[in-house]
């Protein structure tokens, strides 16, 4: 079945209460309330980047402690829907106060290992953006934790590789010597994602981060590549299967599964990001959505972009000297 094209000519509207035969489902108000009229085993995925007690527009920056108690239900809740043959994939950075960090994927580690899950990755989640610190090296990347609910669980690795290095290598020895070593359809990823922010910056796992020159930006300050999350429907999930995003925002996750012939479901508080997720998905009912292909090429700089050169002014100074 092409589901892309089925997709397209389904046109539905998009619900905003859970029903097993919908397509796309948008919950505006808090998640943990909406998460309770929720069968439980129903999500085959569930992928978000929750509030990271920041201090973002959208949260309000609380002790680490208190923020790290006030998810719990959320969590307990996640638990009890995800399937048992389901995956979770909870991406987050660092809380700082007063300058100390506290990586909060070391914290969420411990909470979902209390409720039963296992850890099947780490990912580290790498950029060659962001702010430049003067008191502590730069931080340049953030993870995304992948548990499963038990030993059962979906891996297409097939419908992720990606392109190897070296794909002329061959078996140097034994019964295969002189055969094609690798896979024709490519190499596993790895647990080593390279988001950068322009097309210009190199990458090890290239998916450019989300920033101002990136077709898919919109208002949200902290909006999920669609391609990044592409990769976590893809691997762990098959069509029309259900896939959960709690903390929606603009809708990324939603778009990155329901392109993929999946059946999606967020919870968004924020009246105009809920909007905005409406949009974005009738956009791509229509043909008509701006968004990063999956595993399109970065643009490499070649050196002769004026960014790329070292400025005059230093040249010359090193001259003075
Ligand atoms: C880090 S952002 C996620 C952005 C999302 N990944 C995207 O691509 O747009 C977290 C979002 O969760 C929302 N939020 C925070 N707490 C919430 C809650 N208890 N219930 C529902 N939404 C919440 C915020 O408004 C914010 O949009």
């Amino acid at each position: 079945m092409n589901s892309t094209f089925d997709l397209f000519s389904t046109k539905e509207k998009i619900a905003s209460a859970y029903s097993p035969d919908k397509k796309a489902v948008i919950v505006e108000g808090d998640c943990l309330s909406t998460l309770k009229d929720i069968p439980s085993n129903t999500f085959k995925l569930i992928i978000t980047s929750p509030p990271y007690n920041i201090g973002k527009v959208y949260e309000k920056s609380v002790k680490l402690e208190k923020y790290l108690t006030s998810i719990e239900p959320v969590l307990d809740e996640l638990a009890r829907v995800l399937s048992r043959s389901g995956s979770l994939c909870w991406q987050v950075g660092n809380y700082v106060e007063k300058g100390e960090v506290f990586p909060l994927d070391v914290f969420y580690y411990k909470m979902f290992k209390e409720r039963g899950m296992k850890m099947r990755n780490r990912v580290i989640w790498h950029f060659n953006h962001g702010l430049h610190a003067s008191n502590r090296f730069s931080g340049r990347y953030e993870t995304l934790l992948w548990f499963t609910k038990s030993n059962h669980y979906t891996f297409n690795l097939d419908s992720i590789r990606v392109p190897s290095k070296y794909p002329g290598k061959r078996h140097f020895k034994g019964e295969k010597y002189g055969q094609p070593s690798g896979n024709p359809l490519g190499k596993n990823p790895s647990d080593i994602w390279n988001i950068v922010i322009r097309d210009w910056e190199t990458s090890l796992w290239n998916i450019p981060n989300v920033k101002s020159n990136h077709p898919e930006k919109t208002i949200h300050l902290c909006q999920f590549p669609i391609e990044l999350v592409e990769r976590c429907v893809l691997a762990l999930t098959k069509e029309d299967d259900w896939v959960l995003d709690p903390f929606s925002g603009v809708g990324s996750s939603l778009l990155a599964a329901l392109k993929n012939g999946r059946r999606a479901f967020g919870c968004e508080w924020e009246k105009k990001y809920v909007a905005l997720a409406h949009e974005r998905i009738n956009s791509l009912w229509e043909g008509r959505l701006r968004y990063r292909p999956l595993g399109k090429p970065i643009h490499q700089p070649t050196g002769k972009e004026k960014v790329s050169q070292t400025p005059l002014e230093w040249t010359q100074e090193r001259w003075k000297s």
